[in-house]
């Protein structure tokens, strides 16, 4: 086995641990506000955090780790995971599906593996970097070409009240050109949704780069574009088929 499909598999097996637990839902609930007011964690947010963080410790000690609950370590092998523990906690808090244990690792060229697990849907995706992306065993290939007014869009809102301005433009400027939007609760599940073909784009601003890894890779993997750029002092991520990028791309509002 490849030393990229080692680390699939311990991702894996990581994931599937942290799924495990997270679907035994908590009696009751212990929140912690974050960046803003609607922006919390819940105790299985720290506790998936930990899941994840004692078992790659346990098998990879010298790699480093980015978690958005706080973990935070330099590692010396070169490898670096990226988690988020739970991605859409409010799905997760109110009982929604979608939400996702999101983890890839990082090495000197970029992210190398990704796994986005969302026991809720019983959907397990997984990317090698050049190896193509999966769903459970099926190999993806996202929509294309797809127009814009056949298209459906994800996308999502910010924890920032004064961004939501700015996202709510561009579902604006958008909405009368497409075939409608949808807002499934988590950055990582919209990703492999465009990868899947279960939407056709994704837009939103402000991704962090717990939301962001192993999703892109997946739908870079299945053949979408995706991309990170400046706007209105935003990072805006498209992410969408090549030609369908290319025309999204051109309808942002200048
Ligand atoms: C959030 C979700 C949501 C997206 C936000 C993310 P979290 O992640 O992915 O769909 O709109 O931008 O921050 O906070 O639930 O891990
Ligand atoms: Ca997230
Ligand atoms: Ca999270």
């Amino acid at each position: 086995m490849s030393d990229a499909k080692v680390i699939l598999e311990l991702a894996l097996g990581i994931a599937h641990q942290a799924g495990k637990l997270l679907m035994d839902r908590p009696a009751s609930w212990n929140l912690t506000e974050k960046s803003t007011a609607i922006d919390f964690a819940t105790q299985m947010d720290t506790a998936s955090e930990k899941l994840i963080v004692d078992a790659i410790l346990a098998a990879r000690p010298h790699d480093g780790i980015i978690g958005e609950e706080g973990a935070s370590r330099e590692g010396t092998s070169g490898l670096t995971w990226i988690i988020d523990p739970i991605d859409g906690t409010v799905n997760y808090f109110y009982g929604l599906p979608g939400w996702n244990i999101s983890i890839a690792v990082k090495d000197e060229t970029g992210v190398l593996v990704g796994v986005v697990h969302a026991p809720s849907i019983t959907s397990t995706w997984h990317a090698v970097r050049g190896e193509g992306a999966y769903l459970n065993e099926i190999r993806l290939e996202c929509n294309n070409p797809v127009l814009l007014n056949q298209a459906l869009i994800a996308t999502g809102f910010a924890y920032e009240i004064k961004d939501r301005a700015h996202q709510i433009e561009i579902v604006d400027h958008l909405i009368p050109m497409i075939r409608d939007i949808r807002r499934i609760g988590a950055a990582a599940t919209d990703l492999c949704c465009v990868a899947t073909g279960m939407v056709d784009g994704y837009i939103e601003t402000g991704l962090k780069e717990w939301d962001l890894a192993a999703g892109e890779l997946i739908a870079r993997e299945a053949g979408a574009i995706v991309t990170t750029q400046m706007w209105r002092g935003l990072e805006l991520t498209i992410c969408a088929g090549p030609v369908l990028h290319e025309r999204l791309s051109r309808e942002i509002p200048a």
